[in-house]
């Protein structure tokens, strides 16, 4: 049965985002894109998929901007069966330590990270819960976001939002333990291919798609497994 799927973030032909957009395509679901700014390669693939693919602008930084998103997207569809929570940010002093790092770039950086996801699954909640499959969110999360297996001093902006937004979707699924029709997780992906600065990155986005299409419809219903996973479904540790 074809599902209505919500991913963040969609709007660079490379990166992850994009990918899931075009794999669910392909797969024949329908899709609502979200991005900040126009983009020409979702444009193309709107083209391509007229009726199926639908684009919404949101930041989701903004709680005014998510809102009108959800709105907008209840017009479209009566509900969703997916959330992929894909967009993400970093500063640009992520790759510094601590005495060239501006702190006061952290907090703006988890306002994006780790409460932008939550912030959508809070105005998108009455379209997941109209899902007659049973809706998942999944949080695209990072190993950058383990404290277990924190190894790094620099990333002081992206390691925080990341392990923040583990713990929120942790404390979200505690809340929804007893609602059979929502499911939420968090998810290290691996090191993609995403940007033309990481070619050493061993996996490519439109192959490594499918596999996360796959393992989300997997884990839909995976309410007692681990809660914060790697691509090959797996516990990470937290
Ligand atoms: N690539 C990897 O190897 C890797 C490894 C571990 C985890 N991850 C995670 O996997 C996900 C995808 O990675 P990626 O490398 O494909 O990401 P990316 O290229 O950095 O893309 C991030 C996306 O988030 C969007 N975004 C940033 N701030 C936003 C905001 N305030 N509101 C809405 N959208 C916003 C960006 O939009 P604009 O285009 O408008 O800037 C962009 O489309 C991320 O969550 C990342 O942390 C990736």
């Amino acid at each position: 049965m074809p599902q209505t799927v919500l991913i963040t973030g969609t709007g660079r032909p490379y990166a992850l985002g994009f990918n899931l957009v075009k794999r669910y395509l392909e797969h024949g679901d329908r899709v609502l894109a979200s991005i900040r700014r126009p983009s020409e390669a979702l444009e193309a693939l709107r083209a391509q998929y007229p009726d199926t693919l639908h684009v919404l602008t949101m930041d989701i930084a903004s709680t005014a901007s998510v809102n009108a998103a959800a709105e907008e997207a209840a017009q479209l569809t009566p509900a969703i069966d997916l959330i992929i929570n894909n967009a993400t940010t970093a500063s640009a002093d992520t790759m510094k330590e601590l005495p060239d790092f501006d702190l006061d770039l952290i907090a703006p950086a988890v306002n994006v990270g780790a409460v932008g996801p939550i912030r959508v699954l809070k105005a998108f909640l009455p379209l997941l819960r109209a899902s007659r499959m049973g809706a998942l969110v999944v949080n695209i999360s990072s190993e950058a976001g383990s404290i277990g297996r924190c190894y790094r001093t620099f990333y002081l902006d992206y390691g925080t939002e990341k392990a923040a937004l583990n713990m929120l979707t942790m404390t979200m699924r505690n809340y929804f333990k007893n609602d059979p029709n929502l499911n939420i997780l968090c998810l290290h992906p691996g090191w993609i291919r995403t940007n033309p600065g990481n070619n050493g990155a061993p996996l490519d986005p439109y192959e490594h798609a499918e596999t996360l299409r796959l393992l989300f419809e997997e884990k839909r219903h995976d309410k007692e497994g681990p809660a914060f996973i790697t691509y090959t479904g797996e516990a990470y540790p937290w």
